[in-house]
């Protein structure tokens, strides 16, 4: 779909482990869109905003401890409690550009040592991405960037763990851009990925769902 044609939105997920350049990615591509004068909005996951986004942010600045089951399923909810306005968005023709979706959620629970099978059950349902962006930086690079953060996830052994699990859940669909390239060499190549799935949308009219 070009200019204000009709046709769905496309869901555009950015999915990689931390300093991959999601968030510098998703926000370049929205102020591209934007430009060009498509209808867009950049999202992100956790929500921290909404109820259960508060229970996420307090659980990843340690400031509560859940069983790793409890924290999951939170995750989970936090996207079935936007899914309404995300699908209705989408049928509206707004493309939805996301930092992280289901595929996080069952890539750092799986890190943890539940089982992956059980992971994916609670987002069965929710809208299927239309393109899925794997921003691939290996974590000994992505901690040469200046190091982790401060969250509870932010450390090598952790994410070398998440890393493994987000090459299990690889599909062949997926878009594996190599994050260790320029910021602009990486945005021109996502820039061409995402306008080829805004146009697929119009020739795929039925949104589907995970998995
Ligand atoms: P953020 O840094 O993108 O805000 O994400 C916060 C952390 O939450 C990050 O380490 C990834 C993790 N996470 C999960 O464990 N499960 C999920 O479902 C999502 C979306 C993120």
């Amino acid at each position: 779909a070009t200019g204000s044609s009709p046709g769905r939105g496309a869901l555009i997920v950015f999915e990689g482990c931390d300093r991959s350049g999601k968030t510098t990615q998703t926000q370049k591509l929205f102020d591209c869109l934007v430009a060009m004068g498509r209808k867009v909005e950049l999202w992100r996951f956790p929500e921290r905003t909404t109820g259960v986004g508060k229970m996420i942010d307090e659980y990843l600045k340690s400031g509560n401890n859940l069983p790793d089951e409890a924290i999951h399923l939170l995750f989970s909810a936090n996207r079935w409690e936007t899914a309404p306005l995300l699908k209705s968005k989408l049928a509206a023709g707004v493309t939805i550009i996301t930092d992280r979706y289901a595929y996080s959620g069952v890539a750092f629970s799986a890190a943890k040592g539940l089982d992956l099978n059980w992971c994916k059950s609670p987002d069965i349902g929710l809208p299927l991405p239309d393109c899925v962006v794997f921003c691939d930086l290996h974590p000994e690079k992505a901690a040469k960037r200046g190091g982790f953060g401060e969250e509870r996830y932010e450390n090598i052994d952790m994410q070398l763990k998440v890393y493994h699990q987000f090459q299990k859940l690889r599909q062949s669909d997926w878009k594996v851009v190599d994050a260790s390239q320029s910021v602009d060499d990486m945005h021109e190549e996502i820039k061409t990925l995402a306008l080829e799935a805004m146009d697929h949308c119009t020739s795929k009219p039925q949104q589907r769902s995970l998995w």
